[in-house]
């Protein structure tokens, strides 16, 4: 039987693959722009970054519509008004930055010469080469790749917070 005090079986394995998937390619991405350009290396780490980056993306939406069709277990009542604010803010937030995180590196990478290839396969091309529109979009994933690193760490501190000092025990709403 679920549970109600906690978050449902889909909605855990969607957090956990995803939190997963977006932590590794916040590191991928960083540690690959470091790569010698011109090298073969940096071809096969942007290609993967990108394949990773699309099914990140794919999961995300299907996590948005399960968020909106399936309700979170109810908060405790004796959580604090401004406590509940910050953890819905602060989730909204992140369900903002993970649909504009792969959608900016997604749409920068269409507008390049090289498309975006997921795993070996060629996604099907829709836009012509255009820098100025590919360094602007890409201004934007590299800005809010920043945001999102930090949030992620507010987030995880948030959780860290209620695993130890919680009586609650908060944090098991998210652990299967
Ligand atoms: C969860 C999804 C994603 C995350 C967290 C992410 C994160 C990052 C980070 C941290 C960087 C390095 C930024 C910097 O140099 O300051 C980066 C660069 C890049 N990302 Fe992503 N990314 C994601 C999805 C995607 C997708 C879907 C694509 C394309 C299909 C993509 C294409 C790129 C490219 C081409 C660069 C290198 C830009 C350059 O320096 O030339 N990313 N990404
Ligand atoms: C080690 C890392 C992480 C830990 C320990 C963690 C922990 C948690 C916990 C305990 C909750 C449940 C909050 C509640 O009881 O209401 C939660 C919810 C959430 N987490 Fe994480 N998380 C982590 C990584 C991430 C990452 C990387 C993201 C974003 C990509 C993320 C996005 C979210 C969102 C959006 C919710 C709200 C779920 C909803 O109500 O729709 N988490 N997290």
């Amino acid at each position: 039987m679920h549970d109600p005090a906690r978050y449902d079986k889909v909605a855990m394995l969607l957090h956990w693959s995803i939190a997963l998937l977006v932590i590794g390619m916040l590191a991928l991405g960083y540690w690959m722009v470091g790569i010698p350009k011109g090298t073969p290396d940096r071809a096969v780490y942007f290609n993967l970054h990108k394949s990773f980056g699309v099914l990140a993306g794919v999961l995300i939406i299907v996590r948005l519509l399960w968020r909106v069709t399936h309700r979170p277990p109810a908060l405790p009542a004796s959580m604090a008004a401004w406590n509940i604010k910050a953890a819905q803010g602060g989730h909204l937030l992140l369900y903002v930055l993970m649909l504009l995180q792969p959608l900016t590196g997604y749409l920068s990478s269409s507008f390049n010469k090289y498309g975006v290839r997921f795993f070996g396969l060629q996604l099907p091309r829709w836009a012509a080469e255009d820098a100025g529109l590919r360094d602007n979009l890409m201004q934007y994933h590299k800005l809010l790749a920043l945001v999102f690193a930090v949030l992620i760490a507010v987030h995880v501190l948030a959780a860290i917070r209620h695993i130890w000092f919680d009586r609650r025990h908060m944090a098991r709403r998210m652990w299967p």
